[in-house]
């Protein structure tokens, strides 16, 4: 136990857990986006859908703490690292440096901040209904579209889809390095499923702002 704690206490063990947390995030954003997909099928199959999870509460709300546990533990381990990082960052020159790895790793926090807000906005939208043009619980599909054809809430998704494709290609990366698997030779292909997953996300997620904006979806 005493070892666990210490192991937690430096920073691979800090990055460990941000990459367990980690994936189960990006386990929620790819389901979550396959569900959201249905949109495209029509308001049937996506309203169905929401009433599947609704009518389970116990599935749901185990989920929900699941989920809210490791994006709570995600965020803190985040704010420490940074606080951590910007404790050490040297002082003695104006101008510093920092590798490319670095620059984007920095920009981690930032978008990390940006996605934080996405999604307290968003459940105030579609979870809660107090903040979007029109609010039926029973009609999540009305929900969706009515708040899409708002053109600043949907250029608001985008660029908060923006930000999560870079923050799921960033992280995908790390993931891969904090969990040992890196390798010279296996390092494109790393890149590959990194890219290609974020690319995959954020694509579909800004398509559904985009197509309703267009007509392609009513
Ligand atoms: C265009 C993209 C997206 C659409 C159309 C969408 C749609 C929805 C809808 C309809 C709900 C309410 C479901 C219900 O109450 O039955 C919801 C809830 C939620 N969404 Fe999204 N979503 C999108 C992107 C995202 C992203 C990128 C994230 C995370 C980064 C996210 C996180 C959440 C969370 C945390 C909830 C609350 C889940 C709950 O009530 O337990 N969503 N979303």
């Amino acid at each position: 136990m005493l070892a666990l704690t210490r192991f937690y206490l430096t920073t691979v063990g800090k990055k460990f857990v941000m990459a367990v947390t980690g994936i189960f995030l990006l386990g929620f954003v790819f389901v979550h986006m396959l569900g959201n997909l249905q949109l495209f099928v029509g308001s049937a199959k996506l309203n169905a859908y929401a009433a599947f999870l609704h009518g389970n509460p116990k599935l749901l709300w185990t989920f929900r703490v699941v989920m809210l546990a490791a994006v709570l533990w995600h965020v803190l381990i985040a704010v420490q690292l940074t606080l951590r990082n910007w404790a050490n960052r040297p002082q003695k020159y104006k101008v510093v440096k920092y590798r490319e790895a670095d620059v984007s790793s920095r920009t981690m926090i930032y978008g990390g901040i940006f996605l934080v807000a996405f999604v307290f906005y968003h459940i105030a939208h579609l979870t809660l209904g107090s903040v979007g043009p029109v609010f039926d619980a029973q009609n999540v599909y009305g929900n969706v579209v009515a708040g899409f054809r708002v053109w600043w809430i949907s250029a608001f998704y985008v660029v908060g889809m923006v930000c999560l494709g870079l923050h799921l290609y960033h992280g995908a990366w790390s993931l891969f390095q904090t969990l040992g698997l890196n390798h010279p030779l296996y390092n494109p292909l790393r890149r590959w499923l990194a890219t290609g997953f974020a690319v995959l996300v954020a694509g579909a997620n800004i398509a559904m702002p985009v197509a309703v904006l267009a007509g392609a979806v009513k």
